[in-house]
């Protein structure tokens, strides 16, 4: 595998070998500090960002190298030139690129066009390398036995939870997500995508409209802010309407499981769609969660510079 594109495109074998990396990373951070060395990853990014971008940068000079940033703007890509002339020119200087954009179809393209890995930063429909911190985070908590736990999203039907799907089901987890129905729930090819994936790792994968019962018996709530980046801000108030129901706070995390932890990709909105109580308080792991942007994403750019991720068949 060349790119991390998307989530589904990781096989357990893959995601396994980047947690195990990851936390090694987090113990010793310079463990392998010239695996760069006089290289550059440029890491482009047309979104705002403060974890993906820091937590890329400081991959990027903990394995030795130069971390390039551009923000949207500053590429001739805005006044017309091609993203495949883009892809062949950063190629030529650079030994990867993160990118966080709006369409996946740009992504791919850069993966199609570039001779060097390309990494998905985020996009409108996947995030995946908050996945690999995500897992990390849960695995620390909860070891590799998952069998029997409940794995739930809840809110809004987005980039998340399209990435949250694609991964419980890698991992043959019970994954849930739960979301509005209509406008806001996922869209349908990440559910299908998920289903798929599950046919080969037994993973349960489930759509759940009603956030209570979704709540329940889980082992992680994780939530996602209601108004993501480039979303219409005519539609807030609807929006923030329809979602309201799916708020986590204390009397969902009190239907959850005992030793249940509350995990958020951040950056959060308290109030909307997690009160202070819940994000603030012992069962959360948002900070742990955090750290570990940096350890795997330096994993990513370790294990796809050298050509060792291997991708699902
Ligand atoms: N979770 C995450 O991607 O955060 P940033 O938008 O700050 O990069
Ligand atoms: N769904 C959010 C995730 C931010 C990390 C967004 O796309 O803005």
């Amino acid at each position: 595998m060349k790119d991390l594109l998307r989530t589904a495109d990781l096989s357990r074998a893959d995601v396994d070998l980047l947690l195990d990396t990851a936390a090694k990373f987090a113990t010793d951070p310079l463990r392998s500090k010239d695996a760069l060395a006089n290289r550059t990853v440029a890491i482009y990014m047309t979104k705002p960002s403060t974890r993906t971008r820091l937590a890329s940068e400081t991959a990027v000079a903990h394995l030795g190298g130069t971390p390039i940033f551009i923000r949207g703007d500053d590429l001739q890509i805005g006044r017309g030139e091609t993203i495949a002339d883009t892809a062949r020119v950063i190629s030529g200087f650079c030994s990867a690129l993160l990118i966080r954009t709006f369409n996946q179809s740009d992504v791919d393209e850069l993966g199609a066009h570039a001779t060097i890995p390309i990494i998905n930063g985020l996009t409108d429909t996947d995030h995946p390398t908050q996945l690999l911190a995500d897992w990390a985070t849960i695995r620390e908590v909860f070891g590799n036995e998952i069998k029997g736990r409940k794995f739930t999203y809840i809110g809004d039907g987005n980039n998340m939870a399209h990435a949250w799907l694609a991964m419980g089901a890698i991992m043959g987890a019970h994954v849930v997500v739960s979301t509005p129905t209509g406008k806001w729930a996922p869209d349908n090819e990440a559910i299908a995508t998920a289903r798929k994936i599950a046919e080969s790792t037994g993973a349960t994968v489930e759509i759940d409209h009603d956030p209570e019962n979704a709540a329940k018996g889980s082992s992680v709530l994780y939530t996602d802010v209601w108004m993501s980046m480039g979303d219409p801000e005519s539609e807030r108030t609807e929006k923030l309407k329809a979602l309201a129901p799916y708020q986590i706070n204390s009397h969902l995390m009190g239907l959850s499981e005992k030793d249940s932890i509350f995990l958020h990709c951040l950056p959060a909105h308290r109030g909307e769609e997690v009160t202070a109580e819940v994000i603030d308080g012992n069962q959360s792991h948002i900070w742990r969660e955090a750290f570990h942007r940096r350890t795997t994403i330096q994993a990513i750019m370790y294990h796809l510079v050298r050509g060792e991720l291997t991708g699902r068949a």
